[in-house]
């Protein structure tokens, strides 16, 4: 079985560029999911049929575990089979997968339930369980990450006053750059400039703001990270400029920084980081 394999060296810095491990950085090897599985997320997919095959499986271990403790036949029978059912289609959605399936062990699963063997059939549930442990361990972060992590690289943000189609990419080296400059000028004085300054910073947050629909449906998040209170903040380092007041400035800029750029970047930026690490 072809698999890919990819070195992450584990140090503050993250991957090294050459790859190569330095002294003080430790190794760890993360087994990637077979491409195929691909197939069954999303853009290839409509609809999130793997997860939904998976959210089955845990519901059918749940009643199979239930009818075994109620020695209740008929039921266990009935949910045994589906559980099997969707168990085998792990191995026909990802062929890479069949071989790591344990088919004895659900056939023991449907004879001992066919019979009543309650004992039999809650022996074959635990090392069901444990197959399910066994490749969750190897899998499931890298699948979640690798399929169902926002993919930032394709959205663009329209800049207001020259229409231009920016990646969120350049559209953050902007804000970054604004930002800072917000803060040199205030220190040395320049007011106008830290003034115009923060007004772009404050159009390109409204840009980016845009750019939340193109994926959430509800305004919920988009009004967390540069709602009112993110407003806020910005209206209070312009106080501080006018005021000639760059302790003040210089604090009203700290909590905008934490609260709409660290806020979305612990949610957006660092999955879709490590999601770009992983991609073949
Ligand atoms: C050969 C690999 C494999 C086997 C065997 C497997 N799974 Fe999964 N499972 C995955 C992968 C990969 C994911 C991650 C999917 C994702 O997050 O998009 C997952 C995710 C899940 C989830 C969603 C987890 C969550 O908390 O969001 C559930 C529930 C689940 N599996 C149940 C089961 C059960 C129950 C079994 C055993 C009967 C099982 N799986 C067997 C690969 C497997
Ligand atoms: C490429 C798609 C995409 C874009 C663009 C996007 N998000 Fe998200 N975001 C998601 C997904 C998917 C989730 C997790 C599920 C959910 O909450 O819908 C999420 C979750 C969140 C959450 C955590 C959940 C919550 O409701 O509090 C916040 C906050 C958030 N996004 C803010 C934003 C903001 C602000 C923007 C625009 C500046 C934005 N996102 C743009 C896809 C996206
Ligand atoms: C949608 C929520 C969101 C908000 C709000 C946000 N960022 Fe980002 N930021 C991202 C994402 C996603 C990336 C990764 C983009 C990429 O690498 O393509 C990123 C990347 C960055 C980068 C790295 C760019 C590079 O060249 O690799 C910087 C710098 C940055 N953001 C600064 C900021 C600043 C400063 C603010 C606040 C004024 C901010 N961001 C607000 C989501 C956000």
């Amino acid at each position: 079985m072809i698999r890919s394999i990819l070195i992450l060296a584990v140090a503050l810095c993250g991957i090294s560029s050459a790859g190569v491990v330095t002294a003080g950085e430790a190794e760890k090897l993360i087994q990637l999911p077979p491409a195929s599985l691909a197939r069954w997320y999303k853009p290839a997919n409509e609809r999130q049929v793997w997860l939904h095959n998976m959210f089955k499986l845990r519901r059918e271990l749940q009643a199979v575990s239930e009818y075994i403790a109620l020695e209740d036949g008929p039921r266990l029978a009935k949910w045994a089979e589906r559980l099997v059912g969707h168990y085998r289609r792990i191995g026909e959605m990802v062929p890479e997968w069949r071989d790591e399936l344990e088919f004895q062990v659900t056939d023991e699963l449907r004879q001992a339930a066919a019979s009543a063997d309650f004992r039999r059939a809650a022996k074959a549930v635990r090392k069901l369980g444990l197959s399910c442990r066994s490749c969750h361990r190897e899998y499931r972060t890298t699948a979640a990450l690798l399929y169902r992590t926002p993919d930032f690289g394709k959205v663009r943000v329209e800049e207001s006053e020259t229409l231009e189609e920016l990646t969120y990419k350049q559209l953050m080296g902007r804000l970054s750059l604004l930002l800072n400059r917000v803060k040199i000028a205030s220190e040395d004085e320049r007011k106008s400039t830290a003034l115009a300054s923060l007004d772009e910073l404050g159009r390109r947050l409204e840009d980016l703001g845009q750019s939340c629909a193109q994926c959430h449906q509800d305004e919920v998040p988009k009004q967390r990270i540069l709602g009112e209170e993110g407003r806020g903040k910005l209206a209070a380092v312009r106080q501080g400029l006018e005021a000639g007041d760059a302790k003040a400035a210089g604090r009203g800029l700290g909590e905008l920084a934490v609260y709409t750029c660290a806020r979305c970047h612990g949610v957006h930026r660092t999955l879709y980081d490590i999601r770009r690490e992983l991609e073949p």
